[in-house]
């Protein structure tokens, strides 16, 4: 019963980094926001934040040992990694993709995404309770609920 929380590169500037699109709150606060609603369901979160694409890598191999599911902002590597993407069909783990600002209402080459048709749960545009969505959304399926 234990969720990896994967956030990706420049995710540790959340804050600071562009506030008028991803708001003011800090990793820290998105890290203690997904623990939240995953205590709820008796989870717990192990946060990972890197902006190096093989430490995001190895933290979803590792997932394998111990985690039911991820949920996931790749960041830009979202529209750029295959091997994100391979990482994560590889674990066979279900995953949640997560954005917090809407993609689809900015540049084009963020309406892309190779995780999308390979995730099973898909938040974007909700800020950072989105988080919370996407861990409610994944435990609702690990514990085969409709949600
Ligand atoms: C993001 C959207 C990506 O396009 C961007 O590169 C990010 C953050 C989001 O959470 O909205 O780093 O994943």
């Amino acid at each position: 019963r234990r969720l990896l929380l994967l956030n990706g590169p420049n995710l540790n500037l959340l804050g600071v980094r562009e506030p008028g699109i991803y708001g003011s709150a800090t990793l820290a606060d998105v890290e203690r926001i997904a623990a939240d609603a995953a205590a709820a369901y008796g989870y717990e979160t192990r946060a990972v934040q890197s902006n190096h694409e093989g430490v995001l890598l190895d933290a979803i191999h590792d997932a394998r040992e111990d985690c039911g599911g991820i949920v996931v902002n790749a960041g830009a590597y979202t529209h750029t990694s295959v091997a994100l993407r391979d990482a994560l069909t590889g674990v066979a783990l279900p995953f949640a993709e997560v954005h917090i600002s809407d993609v689809y209402a900015r540049e084009e080459f963020r309406h892309f995404s190779y995780l999308t048709d390979v995730a099973a749960v898909h938040v974007v545009g909700e800020g950072v309770d989105g988080y919370a969505t996407a861990v409610r959304r994944l435990i609702a399926l690990l514990e085969g609920q409709a949600d």
